[in-house]
């Protein structure tokens, strides 16, 4: 018997022979933000075929500079070689459109913003114009991939495929079974994740998975003392960093993550899992602001170099 993954106390078990993760020669990345530049450079570094796209130009340009500084980094640190890091650059590819991405793809991983109205029109795209065999896995946090895969005619290729921020370097990918999802795509789908280098986890679709769910109920908390005046945002940092030895604060996490971002998933397990996720009203005034976090030179935090970069990018 083989063992793609644990859901519950039940390690999911199938029998050898009828598990096959498919091979994956050819992974599209279909969205260059703050998560599809670093799934492609873990794709990359996996020896993937990597076709990376994004509506805006400008954003394919920036991701295409940060792998290269992100690999640099990794040779700098002694991670990679620097044939290894020359090699996975040397297999991105970068496409102007979704049919020119996907059009060869194996597996297509989604990695466009958390609402669920981007994510059907992908995924309706997607099916419409990759092979019959090519599977396709969302990145989202939270939305149900049984809904996503839903507006398909491959409902048991479709897969969630969670990664986390900043992809290069967080060792955890949650692979998220839908109802319809078939065993060898969710056995692909981790093979994929280990040749990635990630720890694999596997778990039955629910609201926000295990990471979000837990994240965004801390991360709001966070948002609440900010704006009932109990303690500064940097105390706050201080006391989850020194007290409950978090590696980041909730802040410092959430400028990371975005702070639209973690308000589409607030939004999304409010609706579905009830009261206890109402967003803090703080959060929701940032988002309004523009102040989106690392991404935008301003969130709970200021960051004065990405405001020069962007600056310089429009001028
Ligand atoms: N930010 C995080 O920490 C984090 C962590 C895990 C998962 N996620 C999930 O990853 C997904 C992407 O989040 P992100 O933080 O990278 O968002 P982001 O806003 O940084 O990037 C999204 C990118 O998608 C592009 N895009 C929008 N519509 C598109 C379309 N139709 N076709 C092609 N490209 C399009 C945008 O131009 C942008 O570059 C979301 O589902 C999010 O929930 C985010």
């Amino acid at each position: 018997m083989a063992e793609v993954g644990t859901i519950g106390v039940k390690p999911i078990k199938v029998k050898a022979t009828e598990v096959r993760a498919i091979e994956v020669k050819t992974i599209a990345v279909i969205g260059a933000g703050t998560m599809g530049r670093g799934i492609a450079h873990a794709a990359a570094l996996g020896g993937y075929r990597t076709i990376i796209e994004d509506l805006l130009p400008g954003a394919l340009r920036s991701a295409e500079t940060e792998i290269r500084a992100n690999l640099d980094k990794a040779v700098e640190l002694g991670k990679v070689t620097a044939s290894d890091a020359d090699s996975a650059f040397g297999r991105l590819e970068y496409a102007e459109s979704v049919e020119e991405a996907a059009r060869e793809a194996d597996l297509v991983i989604e990695a466009v913003p958390e609402e669920m109205e981007s994510k059907i029109e992908i995924f309706t795209l997607l099916d419409k114009i990759c092979r019959p065999t090519t599977m396709l896995a969302s990145n989202t946090s939270s939305l149900s991939v049984t809904e996503i895969a839903s507006v398909t005619y491959r409902a048991r290729k479709c897969v969630g495929m969670h990664f986390f921020n900043p992809v290069h370097k967080m060792k955890l990918l949650e692979v998220v079974r839908a109802l319809e999802t078939d065993d060898d795509t969710l056995a692909t789908a981790v093979e994929v994740g280990k040749r990635m280098r990630k720890e694999v986890i596997v778990i039955k679709e629910s609201p926000g998975f295990i990471t979000s769910r837990i994240n965004a109920m801390i991360g709001n908390e966070a948002f609440y003392m900010l704006q009932e005046g109990i303690a500064s945002a940097a105390d706050i940092d201080k006391a989850l960093k020194l007290g409950l030895n978090h590696p980041m604060g909730p802040f410092e996490l959430v400028d990371l993550v975005g702070l639209d971002t973690r308000l589409s998933i607030l939004e999304y397990l409010h609706k579905s899992l009830g009261d206890k996720y109402r967003p803090a009203p703080l959060l929701v005034q940032y988002v309004k602001a523009g102040r989106l976090g690392r991404k935008s030179g301003r969130g709970v935090y200021e960051y004065p170099e990405v405001s020069a970069v962007k600056q310089n990018l429009s001028s």
